[in-house]
């Protein structure tokens, strides 16, 4: 059965922006993360405190968060790979960190340096000094629908890293197709594995869309119940350490849809085409988003 209302993650900000060859200032993702926040996002993920020597263009991380002026009802959200990541964002008030793995080992050695295993027990003291501190910890999963570096992923290699995360007190899982592969029936195998250990208000498909497959994965999730998706504005996006991925599925895309299927999502559609077309601007190029384009040329 569908859902009534669906929130909707733009992960845009960081997403979006970590892979950008040209530098974005602080200023101008300041400014995106106010015109996400106007067209009616309640959930934004702004920047991520990981290494500047591996993703220089989350640098300036607690300056774009301490620009953002906050709107009481929306959740900012930042990852965290380790303690040092949560040191560096626990002054910036974050109110929820991601913290990231992979349902792959290779990509877990080229992502954040280290085995699946030992991601896990970096991550453990972080989850549990952020919870202390009230702020909700999530979960991605990456590679839960294929790997660049080692081919095809199980279901099983998914639930894996989703029971690992559950044991350490992860509050939330995010299953993430960061090359773009899945299709709607695995995606939905994926998604089941993860309903086994979290609420279906706890599990969110992050879907890049290399492949073009990214909606119909969002409809495939819908028709589970599952009711919270990542997506990012322009579709921007993609990964540092996944060549050739593309950006997330767009948001624009995706809240037509949900407008179409007549379900809720509080996103004012032209605001967020607005918002997607600022940030195209500052990158010189034109949304990568149909939805926004055939606004765009109303
Ligand atoms: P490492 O080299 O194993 O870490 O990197 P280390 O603990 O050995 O430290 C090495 C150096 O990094 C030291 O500095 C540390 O201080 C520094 P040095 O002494 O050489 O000057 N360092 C840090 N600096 C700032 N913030 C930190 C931090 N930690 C260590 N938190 C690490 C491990 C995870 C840090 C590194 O591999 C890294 O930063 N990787 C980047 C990963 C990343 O951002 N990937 C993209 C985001 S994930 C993604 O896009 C997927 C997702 O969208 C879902 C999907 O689509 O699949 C979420
Ligand atoms: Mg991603």
């Amino acid at each position: 059965m569908f859902p009534q209302r669906v929130t909707l993650v733009d992960v845009g900000p960081r997403d979006g922006l970590q892979n950008e060859k040209q530098a974005v200032s602080a200023a101008h993702k300041v400014e995106l993360v106010h015109r996400l926040q106007a067209a009616g996002l309640r959930e934004i993920e702004v920047t991520s405190f990981v290494s500047p020597k591996w993703v220089p263009q989350m640098a300036d991380n607690a300056e774009v968060m301490a620009g953002v002026q906050r709107q009481p009802g929306v959740r900012y959200s930042v990852l965290v790979p380790n303690m040092k990541g949560l040191e560096a964002a626990l002054p910036t008030r974050p109110d929820e960190i991601v913290v990231f793995g992979a349902a792959s080992e290779a990509f877990s050695q080229r992502n954040i340096n280290c085995s699946i295993e030992e991601s896990i027990e970096r991550f453990r003291p972080v989850v549990e000094a952020a919870r202390a501190q009230g702020i909700k910890v999530r979960g991605a999963v990456s590679c839960a629908l294929g790997c660049p570096y080692q081919g095809e992923v199980s279901p099983d290699e998914v639930e894996r890293v989703v029971r690992l995360m559950k044991d350490i007190g992860v509050q939330h899982v995010g299953i993430a197709d960061t090359i773009g592969v899945g299709t709607p029936r695995r995606v939905q195998a994926v998604m089941e594995r993860a309903l086994k250990h979290y609420p279906i208000a706890e599990v969110s498909g992050h879907f890049h869309d290399t492949y073009g497959q990214a909606i119909g994965n969002v409809y495939a999730c819908l028709e589970m119940g599952i009711h919270t998706f990542d997506a990012s504005v322009a579709g921007l996006g993609g990964c540092p350490y996944a060549k050739g991925a593309t950006g997330n599925v767009a948001t624009e895309d995706v809240v037509f849809l949900l407008h179409g299927l007549g379900i809720e999502t509080g996103i004012d559609l032209d605001r967020l085409v607005d918002a997607g077309k600022f940030i195209s601007d500052v990158l010189g190029r034109k949304p990568v988003s149909r939805v926004a384009n055939a606004v765009l040329s109303r």
